[in-house]
């Protein structure tokens, strides 16, 4: 059986498809900045694999050690779930260059980084794609001039690699979370973590096992004619 790569694989959302992966009985690459290794034996599962690797996604070298590793232990990839993603919140006024580098850089230079080096992993057996974008995007959220723009880069380009990679039977998919309980979001003082699930029509935020199981579905054969879209997962927040 072939393997499907997480990205962002010690996150909320990340180690949330991991840990459902893993028990439907995947074999896992899980890679991350933060070394995943130790989640890695914890989520482990008789008859299984689950290898880790760390990885900065945002620079192009340490993403080829993925290249490497496959052809290392000869195994083949037919997932990629990538959720590598990163905030870094200031009004445009205030933002410094760097502030806009980081984001662009992890973001969408890092979706491009892991299309390149995953996609030709891919090509002989083909499989699925899911990239990840924002209810941000879509709202031009206030403070995240850096996170809309990357966001919205990675649905479009979502698109371009799905129409490019059909010939490989890969599909290339984007989910689109809305409020998502994660450190991501728990960084946000409680006052307005809380005001912002009242402004969900299902009123809390989504939980990261709600995620898990839609990315479950784009990863299986269960979705196997869909292609190039996104999926928004809000509880309503976008309607
Ligand atoms: N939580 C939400 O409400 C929400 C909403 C919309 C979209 N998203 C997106 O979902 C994805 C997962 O978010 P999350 O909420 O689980 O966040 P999280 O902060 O819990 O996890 C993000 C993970 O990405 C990893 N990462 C950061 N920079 C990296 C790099 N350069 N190389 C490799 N790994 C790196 C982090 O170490 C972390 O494990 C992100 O792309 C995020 O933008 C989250």
């Amino acid at each position: 059986m072939g393997y499907t790569l997480i990205t962002g694989a010690t996150g909320g959302i990340g180690k949330a498809t991991a840990t459902l992966l893993a028990s439907e009985g995947q074999n896992l690459l899980l890679v991350d900045i933060v070394n995943p290794a130790e989640f890695a034996l914890q989520i482990m599962e008789e008859g299984i694999a689950v290898e880790s690797l760390q990885i900065d996604i945002s620079n192009l070298e340490s993403t080829q050690v993925v290249t490497q590793f496959v052809a290392e232990k000869k195994f083949t990839l037919d997932g990629v779930v990538h959720l590598a993603g990163i905030t870094r919140d200031k009004s445009m006024l205030k933002m410094d260059k760097s502030e806009w580098d980081q984001v662009i850089g992890v973001n969408l230079t890092g979706t491009f980084n892991i299309l390149k080096v995953c996609a030709p992993l891919m090509k002989s057996a083909g499989g699925s794609i899911v990239l990840t974008g924002s209810t941000s995007a879509l709202f031009g959220n206030f403070g995240q001039i850096n996170y809309v723009a990357s966001k919205g880069g990675v649905e479009a380009m979502t698109k371009t690699a799905a129409r490019e990679l059909a010939a490989y039977n890969i599909r290339v998919n984007c989910i689109i979370p809305g409020f998502i309980d994660t450190p991501m979001t728990r960084k946000m003082p409680e006052e307005r973590y809380n005001a912002v699930q009242q402004m969900i029509p299902l009123k809390r935020a989504g939980q990261p096992e709600d995620v898990a199981e839609l990315i479950n579905f784009l990863i299986s054969s269960k979705s196997s004619y869909i292609t190039g879209t996104s999926i928004l997962i809000d509880g309503g927040f976008r309607m």
